[in-house]
C-alpha cells in the first residue's frame, strides 16, 4: 500500500487557494491510486509547539530523565512528525506565500522535523539528508505575480530545506496573481489541476 502525506498551512480556511489545490490533488490521486493511506497534517487546525530554547535543548543536550513534561511532549511530537515523513513516499505541501515567505506554522514544522541523527547527519564534514527515496510536490499560491527577472527565493528555500533532509525530487505547481485580478483565478486553478493530473499520471 502506498503512503503519502498532505500538509496544510493556510490560514485562509475555506477560502484558501492552496487548500483548493490540495483537495483537487487528493481527489485525482485517490482516483488513480486507490490503495493509498493518506496522512493528513493540518498545521493550522492542529497547532504544533513552537520551537524554543526548551525544545531545542531537549533535542540535543538534556538527558531523557531530566526532561520536563513540556520537553518530553515536544520530543514525542517531533518524533511523530518525522515518523510520518519516513513512512510516506510522497510529501505534498500546500505552501501559501505570506509576506514573501512561507507561513510561520510551516517554518515551525521544518524546525520540528530537522534533527541531526534523525533527518540529517554530518559525515566527513558533509551534510547528508536521511529521508531518501521520496518525492515532494509543493502547491503554492501567491497574490502577486512571480518576477521572471528575479531569483525566486520562496521556491529556492522550499527546494533547499527539503534537500537538507534528503528529499531531492521536488515538483512545484502553483497559482499566482490571484489577488491582482480575480478573473485569473479560475484559469490559474484549471492550469494547476492539469499539471497535478499530469504529475499523478506520470508518477
Ligand atoms: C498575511 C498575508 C500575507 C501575504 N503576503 C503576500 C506576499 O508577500 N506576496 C504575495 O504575492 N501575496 C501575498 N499574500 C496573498 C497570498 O499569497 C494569497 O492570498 C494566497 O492565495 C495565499 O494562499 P492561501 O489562499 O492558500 O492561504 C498574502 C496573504 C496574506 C493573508
Amino acid at each position: 500500500m502506498k503512503k503519502i502525506i498532505l500538509i496544510k498551512s493556510s490560514v485562509m480556511g475555506m477560502q484558501s487557494h492552496t487548500k483548493r489545490m490540495l483537495d483537487s490533488f487528493e481527489h485525482s490521486w485517490t482516483e488513480n491510486h486507490k490503495n493509498t493511506a493518506i496522512i493528513q497534517r493540518d498545521l493550522i487546525a492542529s497547532p504544533l509547539p513552537i520551537m524554543d530554547e526548551d525544545i531545542f535543548s531537549a533535542y540535543y543536550s538534556v538527558p531523557e530523565q531530566q526532561q520536563s513534561e513540556k520537553q518530553k511532549e515536544a520530543l514525542a511530537i517531533s518524533d511523530k512528525l518525522i515518523e510520518e515523513l519516513k513512512i510516506s513516499e510522497l510529501i505534498v505541501i500546500a505552501a501559501p506565500m505570506y509576506n514573501l515567505s512561507i507561513p510561520s506554522q510551516l517554518k515551525n514544522y521544518f524546525d520540528l522535523i530537522i534533527r541531526a541523527g534523525l533527518t540529517f547527519n554530518y559525515v566527513n564534514n558533509e551534510r547528508i539528508g536521511l529521508l531518501k527515496n521520496k518525492k515532494a510536490l509543493i502547491l503554492t499560491s501567491q497574490g502577486g505575480l512571480k518576477n521572471a527577472n528575479k531569483s525566486d527565493y520562496f521556491v529556492d528555500y522550499l527546494r533547499d530545506i527539503l534537500s537538507f533532509v534528503g528529499i531531492e525530487h521536488t515538483t512545484f505547481i502553483g497559482v499566482e496573481g490571484i489577488a491582482m485580478d480575480t478573473s485569473r483565478i479560475e484559469l490559474e486553478h484549471i492550469n494547476a489541476e492539469t499539471q497535478m493530473k499530469n504529475f499523478i499520471n506520470n508518477y
